[in-house]
């Protein structure tokens, strides 16, 4: 889908770029990813043709972007620009509107599309679409941002540092909700950072570069199993079991729980009998109600009593989380296992530790050791 073959781009004596080769395939995301100055904003703008190459080809669709015309061209790629770049006399709301405007959508379908993006990027349409660049935070700014390159659905994506200005909060928000979109829409997409802890959420492929030139393009996995030299091996840092969680979703690793509907806690006594030490305990509507332990049971009590109550969205991971949320909250709540529930607060199972310690180690014999490798 973008294809850049030995592409180099020079400013006076200088390799900005340097016979850089990757592929994005159709579908798929490509993190684009090293330390300020590498190279990474120059090649997004000759993709979309904001500079011209100085040496190899860019292809697009199997189209050679340079023999297309630069607005036909742009029509099919979103760009998110670093710098935000929104149109200071325009309101959020046109801003928005600026290439279905190109492709003459009418004014109805144009607004209700600017509604349903700003939903999206977590803004409320009432208080933005008729805001102007200057009343925006720099993060509100770079949702808009994110939200017009969006807006006509375009099967390319060109995304650089989109969500660098935002909050960690509601980064996370927004890496969560790319990834959710990104499931569903399946866009082909170059997506810059400095983050290396976004690149492995987000990747399907990682490209690092240093000083203009390729230094490793894997999936993350690979990156972080087998860096192909110290360089990299530096750039992961030290945590890579760490990050290797990032990568496994909790519903990939859950098991069944041992659950009893709320007021037919003595059939606890009965799970109690198995293996099971904690049985949760959920509503009729299938909603986490709390969970009970099964060592507090005496014989002679109320198993109501056993029982503690929780707030789902505190005691309980969603299931398209990833293991290292799973190991977080397992770890500021104490406990050595967590509820998995659904969006409605729904039960629908368990992460242990041990599946947390399992999957952390998992592959570890494999891993190159680029330290001792450099030190022998
Ligand atoms: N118009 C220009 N004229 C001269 N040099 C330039 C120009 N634009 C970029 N450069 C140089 O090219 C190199 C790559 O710049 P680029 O903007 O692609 O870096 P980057 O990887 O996006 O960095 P950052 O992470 O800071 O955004 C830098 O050394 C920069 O100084
Ligand atoms: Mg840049």
């Amino acid at each position: 889908m973008i294809r850049l073959e030995g592409v180099t781009r020079r400013y006076g004596d200088e390799l900005a770029v340097d016979d850089l080769s990757l592929e994005v395939a159709e579908g798929e995301v490509c993190v684009l990813i090293g330390p300020s100055g590498c190279g990474k904003t120059t090649t997004l703008r000759m993709i979309n043709r904001l500079i011209e190459p100085s040496g190899g080809s860019i292809m697009v669709n199997g189209r050679n972007v340079m023999s297309m015309r630069p607005e036909e061209l742009r029509r099919g790629l979103g760009y998110v620009i670093q710098s935000i770049g929104l149109f200071p006399h325009l309101s959020v709301e046109r801003n928005i509107g600026v290439v279905p405007h190109l492709l003459g959508w009418d004014k109805q379908r144009m607004a209700e599309r600017a509604r349903e993006l700003l939903h999206l990027v977590g803004l409320d349409p009432e208080v933005y679409l008729g805001k102007y660049p200057r009343q925006l935070s720099g993060g509100e700014a770079q949702r808009v941002g994110v939200a017009r390159a969006l807006a006509a659905d375009p099967p390319v994506l060109l995304m650089d540092e989109p969500f660098g200005a935002v909050d960690p909060l509601n980064r996370e928000r927004l890496q969560a909700e790319f990834a959710r979109i990104q499931r569903e829409l399946h866009k082909t997409v170059l997506f810059v950072t400095h983050d290396i802890d976004e690149a492995i959420r987000l990747a399907d492929k990682v490209a690092i570069m240093r000083d203009g030139r390729l230094q490793q393009f894997a999936s993350p996995e690979e990156v972080l199993n087998h860096p192909a030299n110290k360089f990299v091996h530096d750039f992961v840092g030290a945590d890579r079991a760490l990050k290797r969680l990032v990568r496994v979703r909790v519903e990939d690793v859950m098991r069944s729980p041992a659950i009893v509907q709320e007021g037919s806690e003595e059939l606890a006594f009965r799970v109690a009998a198995g293996r099971r030490r904690f049985v949760y305990v959920i509503d009729a509507a299938g909603k986490l109600v709390g969970w009970m332990d099964t060592a507090d049971l005496e014989p002679d009590m109320d198993p109501a009593e056993a029982l503690t109550r929780v707030d789902p969205a505190q005691a309980s991971v969603r299931s398209d989380a990833s293991l290292r949320d799973a190991l977080s909250r397992m770890l500021g709540l104490g406990f050595r296992a967590i509820a998995v529930t659904d969006d409605k607060c729904r039960l629908v199972g368990e992460v242990t530790f041990a599946a947390v310690e399992e999957a952390m180690t998992e592959g570890d014999e494999h891993i190159t050791n680029i330290a001792e490798e450099d030190a022998g």
